[in-house]
């Protein structure tokens, strides 16, 4: 191997927006969460994120990554995991053909860049950690499965396991004490249900008070209401969800998005110190939702929150102008709102 020769790879990662939603984990070593949740995958021509990874004896010697400009800690037991896994699964490449340049023992230089608010509730996490695995499984010329990737990607952050995938995805929380079956599974490809539509309200770009992981750590700590929800209300949402996308049923899977996310809000609302991530705007485009489905005389759109103010609108394509073009009019008229829209829809995982 020529001694500074730099090795790189390049991807992009979509974000992926929860409607049964992931708040709370049983192992937080291991990033498994207390239960199962399903996402739609959002296109990539919108929100993504882009990561290179290097590596080179010319660097280092320290790991390093840069986020949007700014160089980020690397030294978090998350971003370790992630590097280690990938690390061993290259080792083991260069055991067994040892004419492979060993790209394991190069420092690695990570660049990234989010396209969209990050930390603001807009799934950061998810492209951000799904956009790094892949980068470096590309750099490393791994034939992981996307299901592999996802095992690794779920330790840097729980969401991102559903971003390997586009389409509809589940990440099964799994049941086995070393993490290896909580992995991200397709419930559908994108092209099952290509009508479906995601409308984003940036209500705030601002980095969100409470992190996703401070967040529900201390939500397991403290609601009541938690337990009821990862042991009741989770599992019935898991199976009418599946349900729903399968049979592309709109109305119900509208009905318990809308219920999921109100379900996970009011248990940040019975966490002490309570957490608020909703906000005044937030409850406007609540409201907007309900009067547009009472008009239609059906459920036509459903609203979701994560952890912060912003709102994803799913919606069917005919219904465009009903959903899409009313929220738009309704609140471009409301002060705290910044009149950004991103329209989405549900496409292909992070990019091979
Ligand atoms: P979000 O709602 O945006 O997912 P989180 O609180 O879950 O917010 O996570 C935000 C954190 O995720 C950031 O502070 C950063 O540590 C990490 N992150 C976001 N984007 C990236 C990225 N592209 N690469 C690596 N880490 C990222
Ligand atoms: C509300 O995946 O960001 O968006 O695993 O601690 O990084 P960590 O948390 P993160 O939590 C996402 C929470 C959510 C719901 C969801 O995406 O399922
Ligand atoms: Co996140």
């Amino acid at each position: 191997m020529s001694d500074n020769k730099i090795y790189q790879a390049s991807t992009t990662a979509p974000v992926n927006i929860a409607v049964v939603k992931y708040w709370g984990k049983r192992d937080a070593k291991l990033n498994l969460p207390t239960n199962s949740s399903v996402s739609v995958t959002l296109s990539q021509s919108d929100l993504r994120t882009h990561t290179t990874a290097a590596c080179s004896a010319a660097f280092g010697p320290e790991d390093t990554l840069l986020l949007n400009s700014s160089p980020q800690d690397v030294s978090g037991a998350r971003t370790q995991a992630c590097f280690r896994e990938l690390r061993a699964l290259r080792s083991a490449l260069e055991s067994a053909d040892p004419s492979l340049p060993k790209l394991s023992s190069l420092p690695l230089r990570i660049v990234s860049e989010n396209n969209f608010p990050t930390a603001a509730g807009l799934a950061s996490s998810a492209a951000g950690f799904a956009a790094l695995v892949r980068a470096i499984a590309n750099l490393y010329e791994l034939p992981s499965s996307p299901t592999d990737l996802s095992r690794i990607a779920r330790q840097g952050s729980g969401s991102a396991c559903r971003s390997l995938f586009g389409g509809y995805v589940a990440w099964q929380m799994g049941s086995k004490e070393d993490g290896s079956d909580s992995v991200a599974v397709e419930v559908a490809p994108a092209s099952h249900w290509p009508t479906m539509r995601a409308l984003i309200l940036v209500v705030s770009a601002e980095k969100k008070g409470v992190s996703s992981t401070s967040g529900m750590q201390i939500t397991v700590a403290t609601s009541e209401l938690f337990q009821r929800r990862a042991e009741v209300v989770v599992p019935a949402h898991m199976k009418a969800m599946e349900k729903a996308i399968l049979e592309k049923d709109f109305e119900t899977f509208a009905k318990v998005t809308m219920m999921e996310s109100n379900s996970f809000h009011a248990t940040c609302l019975d966490t002490f110190p309570p957490i608020f991530y909703l906000n005044d705007v937030s409850r406007a485009a609540i409201r907007v939702v309900e009067d547009i489905n009472k008009k239609a005389g059906k459920t036509i759109a459903a609203y979701t929150f994560d952890a912060g103010p912003n709102a994803v609108i799913y919606y069917e394509e005919e219904n465009a102008d009903a959903v899409a073009g009313t929220l738009k009019s309704a609140l471009g008229e409301l002060d705290g709102w910044q009149g950004r829209e991103i329209k989405a829809q549900s496409t292909e995982g992070v990019d091979a």
